[in-house]
């Protein structure tokens, strides 16, 4: 049985319009069926079907006469009866407005009063998601903090639609930077092998040794040396390798714990002996070209753009052979139908070549793409690139302490501390720092560069976190202090379940049955902030609710006189599909704030 609260509606009404449109116009082939909302004018019905118009074009090229509104007229004859559709009619140039069937709307936020806010069905998929993927030894900056976000909430997604997500951190834990960095740590700590070298800054580490390296010549001269043993296996360089790479790992996985991430390292050490599988396999295919002593390959055979270094010079394998041999593996050896790459948008160029590469190497088949999930940079207030007063990079741990200490701040300045005990206090504190520097990030089209501001982020109006948690703490308080338990709710919805009956709970309802709508669309395009854009609609929509229906009704004494169940009810929905989005956006909610 199908559970009603997973119907995504604009797809069950693009196949309610395909059947009428199929049957209107059989000899057209692949005609457009365009669904989209009517927006905020009540007149033009809840959704539009807007075929009539593209429709009368391919029939007019066909040397068919006719209009837009004899079109639409006759999709609208043609239109199968659903348990969706109250109305139909067709205005002005053939546009068909589509009016809800409030019978199913209350059925359905019904059936997620009664299931929970479940996924729509769709095929389970096997997703690699490589995100965050910071390199060892330098700093982890907030280009990788935007692709720690971002990645994590599309693995959340997926995850809600029963996906088999594979979250992988490709760290940059290989190459030339290495030898330095051994060389280094041999002289600073000799006893490297025996005694765990302890090294708590490893970017001052990273930068003392590249100093040496760019300074000292037999520094470096040692340093490349140190590449090639490590690279042949020499168990010393491999330990001291390790020992630098688990200094790294440890300081990454404080900032995973405190964002709640979880992640699988495979970085790209992991690819060595597929690099060299998949550049003799690139040789036989006859794709490698000689240019100036290194082997290049191009995406396609006109030779456009630019080409991919497949082998260095000296015989080394770069960037680009990694991810080569990274792309051949997620397909080959992790069968994943769906490969995607959160990365900055500087970052395009080079994996749109890799995909045009792989396709050409034929290690990429038809129907399998590679999804480059692009950011903008982040910006200071001052619009230049985010960095501390003396010009360095932010760390991260530094940057979300100060979100904590502002949190707490912002919690204060309202009294909070006054009302929670310490322990609500502190939760409270974290889901607003951590969900705070999430959802600003979120919430703005990541194609974008975006200005960090943590006034602009604790701001507690407008479409912030703090706004948004402060809401969903309201809604769940609403029973809470009509003191009407859960079980009393579910006594009375078994007697009549959720009425729309005022115009503001109609429409309420009507944006939360979108949910499963937007669901599907961001797990499409990878766009994160319309589904903070939907949480901000809820919101507001559901303050234009409270502030014209009553949902307890109190005497002057402030004794409740009246409990409206079914508003009690359309209270609970509106709080587990919040719920749901801030999960799915990663963050934390607390019941009290
Ligand atoms: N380590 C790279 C960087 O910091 C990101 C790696 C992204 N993933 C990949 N498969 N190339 O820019």
């Amino acid at each position: 049985k199908s559970i009603e609260g997973t119907i995504c509606v604009v797809d069950e009404l693009k196949k309610i319009f395909t059947i009428a449109i199929e049957s209107a116009y059989p000899d057209l082939e692949d005609p457009p069926v365009v669904i989209t909302l009517s927006g905020n004018n009540p007149k033009f019905g809840d959704y539009q079907c807007n075929s009539a118009m593209p429709i009368s074009q391919l029939l007019k090229a066909k040397n068919i006469q006719t209009n837009p509104r004899e079109v639409g007229n006759n999709i609208l004859i043609r239109t199968p009866s659903s348990p969706l559709i109250q109305k139909l009619e067709v205005a002005g140039a053939g546009f068909l407005n589509i009016y809800l069937n409030k019978l199913f709307v209350e059925h359905v936020l019904n059936s997620i009063l009664r299931f929970g806010v479940k996924p729509p069905p769709v095929k389970r998929n096997r997703i690699v998601v490589d995100f965050s993927s910071p390199n060892i030894a330098k700093e982890m900056h907030v280009g990788h903090l935007r692709s720690t976000i971002i990645g994590d909430s599309i693995c959340r997604v997926l995850e809600f639609l029963n996906h088999d997500v594979l979250r992988i951190n490709h760290l940059g834990d290989w190459g030339t930077q290495f030898g330095m960095l051994i060389a280094h740590l041999q002289d600073k700590f000799p006893d490297y092998k025996t005694h765990s070298p302890p090294i708590s800054d490893l970017q001052a580490f990273y930068k003392e040794s590249k100093k040496r390296f760019d300074e000292d010549e037999d520094f470096k001269k040692r340093a490349y040396a140190c590449v090639v043993e490590l690279q042949s296996g020499h168990p010393d360089y491999t330990a001291a390798w390790k020992l630098i790479c688990e200094v790294s790992r440890q300081e990454f996985q404080k900032v995973y714990d405190r964002l709640d991430i979880k992640i699988i390292d495979r970085g790209e050490s992991f690819y060595q002996s597929r690099m060299d599988t998949v550049v003799k396999e690139l040789k036989e295919k006859g794709l490698l070209e000689e240019d100036e002593g290194r082997l290049i390959m191009w995406g396609s055979t006109e030779q456009t753009g630019i080409p991919l270094t497949i082998v260095k010079s000296d015989g080394g394998y770069t960037y680009d052979t990694s991810d080569m041999a990274t792309i051949k593996q997620r397909v080959e050896e992790e069968n994943g139908e769906r490969l995607i790459y959160v990365t900055d948008v500087g970052q395009y160029t080079h994996f749109a070549t890799i995909e045009a590469c792989a396709r050409r190497a034929g290690i990429l088949k038809d129907g399998q793409k590679i999804e480059h999930v692009g950011f903008g940079v982040v910006l200071g207030e001052d619009k230049k690139k985010f960095k501390t007063r003396s010009g360095d990079t932010i760390k991260l741990i530094d940057l979300m302490d100060e979100g904590l200490k502002r949190a707490l701040d912002k919690l204060v300045e309202k009294g909070r501390d006054k009302v929670l005990t310490p322990e609500e206090l502190k939760q409270a504190q974290e889901a607003v720092a951590y969900g705070c520097i999430k959802y600003a990030d979120l919430s703005h089209n990541r194609i974008n560069d975006y200005i960090f501001s943590f006034d602009k982020m604790l701001d507690d109006k407008g479409n912030t976190a703090v706004y948004l948690l402060y809401a969903l703490t309201r809604i769940q308080s609403i029973s809470r202090t009509a003191q009407v338990s859960f079980d009393t709710l579910m006594t009375e919805f078994e007697k009549s379940g959720i009425k729309l009956t005022h115009d503001a709970e109609w429409k309420l309802g009507k944006v939360l049955l979108r949910f499963p709508e937007v669901i599907l669309k961001v797990t499409n395009d990878l766009y994160l902030h319309s589904l903070c854009e939907y949480l901000y609609e809820i919101s507001s929509t559901f303050t234009e609710f409270y502030d014209k229906c009553y949902c307890v009704e109190k005497d002057k004494t402030g004794n409740v006189i009246k409990i409206f169940y079914e508003r009690l009810m359309l209270c609970e929905v509106t709080a587990r599909i919040m719920t749901k989005c801030f999960e799915i956006l990663g963050i934390k909610t607390v019941s009290k704030m």
